[in-house]
Order: structure tokens, then C-alpha cells, then sequence
């Protein structure tokens, strides 16, 4: 059910409080795709990777091989005759990101700025490293760089996200940083003017720096606001919110369903992780009866959102068979 509800989008965002089941269930969406047939590109933008773990070899920073036609791929809908599809992964390494990062802005200052300019600049850069929002504009800027890879060369890209407060400000970041690069710009044509002005008295160079500089900001600009559209765009976009039918994971979702639409993101679907089985024991069956209660707040709040159940599973959640397990809960039907 899951996975017929996600078939025609091309990103997907996993969200939801920590330890939820965000990964797991990121994890087996992918393998479930790529049983009927989709090149998946399963991405961790969590700085608490796990995908590595999870598949039981080593995830890096670019994209590696979890899974393909020679493992076990779950057929997921009836009579997918097509070529089978693949699972790859990566994990996004914030640090790595935000080094690379500054060290290319570096470089462009470097060649940009007159001589005397470096070293205030190399001291700027030094305290952006430590600055609140360098590190998330770099995982975003990463996380544009997967959409557009997802562009290139697969039919989906699953983002297993950090906890829902952090992902929300990332997505909420696009707006921020195009009306930021927007001021830029907008100093940029007050200064261009004036280097129009005393480009008669020999300051050619300095009108080609900045648009140069213009050039870059633009660049930036058109990524964010490209990441932002297929963000926003409920065709190719969608986001499953992961929560345990339990106090705190409903309230939050509660309240990340909220941001989410005012953003303009679709919530896809919600998934009901690790229900309590009723028919194993007074305990369980109370425990039960609890995340009911909990579920049909949930719904008076969000009644139009499919709700998917997963019930608690016995065994680890960890390697190819045990996903593709999971991924045949994602194609059952809905919750009641
Ligand atoms: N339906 C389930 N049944 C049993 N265990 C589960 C289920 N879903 C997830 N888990 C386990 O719960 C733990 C947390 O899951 P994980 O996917 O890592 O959560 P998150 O990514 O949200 O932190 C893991 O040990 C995982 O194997
Ligand atoms: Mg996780």
C-alpha cells in the first residue's frame, strides 16, 4: 500500500522522532522499489547514520551498491515483468560537506579578492565553519545534489532524514537562502552600477569580479529554488511520517504534519511502527488497546493521510532478507 502510493514520485522523504523506525522503514521502501524495478538512490542525511548497519557493510559519502538483481529483491506489486532495479546508498557526511564546501568558497575568494584581502577572508571563513547555519546549508546543498543525481540516474531517491525538528528547518532553509542570496544580488546591482560608473576611469576588472560573483550567487539561487519546486510539488514529491502509536511520537507528528503542509510539502502517508500484537498476551493486547487511542487522535487530527500499520516484528532488522520482509508489510493493505 505504501509503496502503490509512493510509485509515481521520484523523491521521498523518511521522517520522524529518533528511533521510530525512520531507517528501517527508508530502508525497506527502497528494496521494495527496487523489486519492481526502480533504480533506487537510498540517502541518509541523519547525522546518526545507520544505513551501513542496517544493510551490514559500509556506507560512505558516494553512492554504493546495497542492493541488485542478484540479491534478494521482494516483488513488490503483481506481474512487474521489467528489468530488476538496484538499491544504492549513501551517507552524508556533514563534516566532509562543509569542508568541501569552504574550501571552494576559498578558492573563489582566493582568486577573486585582491592580495591584501586574504587573510581577513581565510579568518571569515574560519568562524563560518563554526557558524549555526554552515552546516546545514551544506547537508542541504548536498541534499539538492541527490535530487539532481536522482535526475540523472535513478527513478527514486528515498531520504532517510534526522529527527523531524532538524529536517524541517532544512527544508524550511530554501526560502531563507534564496532571500538572503537575493539581498546579495541585490548589493551586487547597487555595486554594479557603480562599476559601471567608474569603469571610464580604468575599474574593468572590478566590474568582470563582480559578475563573476553574480554568476556564483546565481547559481546558488537557481539550485535552492530548483530543490525547493520539487520539494513543494506533491507529483514528485512526497513525505511519510514514521511514528510509534505512543504520547510523544503522535503529538509530534501531530505537529510536524502542521509544518510540513504549511511549507507546502505533501505528507504522503503515515506509518504506525511496531503495533503491539493483540492476541499474544494481557500485556501486549493492553498496550494495544492504548496506541488505538493514541491512532484515533492521531486521525481526528490528520483524518485524510493513509495510515499504514507495522506491526512489532520478532527478529533484527538488519540485512537484505529481513528488509525485504518488512518492505512486504509497506505493500499491504491499510490500517483500519
Ligand atoms: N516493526 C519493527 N519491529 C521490530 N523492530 C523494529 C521495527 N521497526 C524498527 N525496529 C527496530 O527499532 C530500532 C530503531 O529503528 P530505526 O529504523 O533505526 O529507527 P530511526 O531511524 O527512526 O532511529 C532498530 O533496532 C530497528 O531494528
Ligand atoms: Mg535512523
Amino acid at each position: 500500500m505504501l509503496l502503490d502510493l509512493l510509485t509515481s514520485r521520484r523523491v521521498v522523504f523518511v521522517g520522524g522522532k529518533g528511533g521510530v523506525g525512520k531507517t528501517s522503514v527508508a530502508a525497506a521502501l527502497a528494496l521494495g522499489r527496487a523489486g519492481a524495478g526502480a533504480r533506487v538512490l537510498l540517502v541518509s542525511t541523519d547525522p546518526a547514520h545507520n544505513l551501513g548497519h542496517l544493510w551490514g557493510r559500509p556506507v560512505g559519502d558516494e553512492p554504493l551498491r546495497l542492493a541488485g538483481p542478484g540479491d534478494l529483491l521482494p516483488r513488490a506489486g503483481a506481474g512487474t515483468a521489467g528489468p530488476a532495479g538496484h538499491v544504492d546508498g549513501l551517507e552524508i557526511d556533514p563534516e566532509r560537506t562543509v569542508e568541501r564546501h569552504l574550501s571552494a568558497v576559498a578558492e573563489t575568494m582566493r582568486r577573486l579578492l585582491p592580495e591584501r584581502m586574504h587573510a581577513p577572508a581565510a579568518r571569515h571563513l574560519e568562524l563560518a565553519r563554526q557558524a549555526p547555519g554552515t552546516h546545514e546549508s551544506a547537508v542541504l546543498e548536498r541534499i539538492a545534489e541527490a535530487v539532481e543525481l536522482g535526475e540523472q540516474g535513478y527513478d527514486l531517491v528515498v531520504f532517510d532524514t534526522a529527527p523531524s525538528g532538524h529536517t524541517l528547518r532544512l527544508l524550511a532553509l530554501p526560502e531563507q537562502l534564496t532571500s538572503w542570496t537575493e539581498t546579495l544580488l541585490a548589493n551586487r546591482d547597487r555595486s554594479e552600477r557603480f562599476g559601471d560608473a567608474v569603469r571610464g576611469l580604468g575599474g574593468g576588472g572590478k566590474t568582470g569580479r563582480d559578475a563573476e560573483l553574480r554568476r556564483i550567487l546565481l547559481r546558488r539561487r537557481s539550485r535552492f529554488s530548483r530543490l525547493r519546486d520539487v520539494v513543494t510539488d506533491p507529483e514528485q514529491t512526497g513525505f511519510v511520517l514514521v511514528l510509534t502509536a505512543e504520547l510523544l511520537p503522535v503529538a509530534e507528528t501531530m505537529e510536524v504534519y502542521g509544518k510540513l503542509t504549511a511549507l507546502g510539502v505533501d505528507v504522503a502517508a503515515l506509518v504506525a511502527n511496531r503495533r503491539s500484537p493483540a492476541d499474544a498476551g494481557e500485556l501486549l493486547a493492553r498496550r494495544r488497546r492504548q496506541e488505538d487511542e493514541h491512532l484515533r487522535r492521531l486521525r481526528r487530527r490528520v483524518p485524510d493521510v493513509p495510515l499504514l500499520d507495522v506491526p512489532l516484528l520478532p527478529g533484527d532488522l538488519v540485512g537484505t532478507a529481513a528488509l525485504a520482509a518488512l518492505a512486504g508489510r509497506l505493500g499491504s493493505s491499510p490500517a483500519g
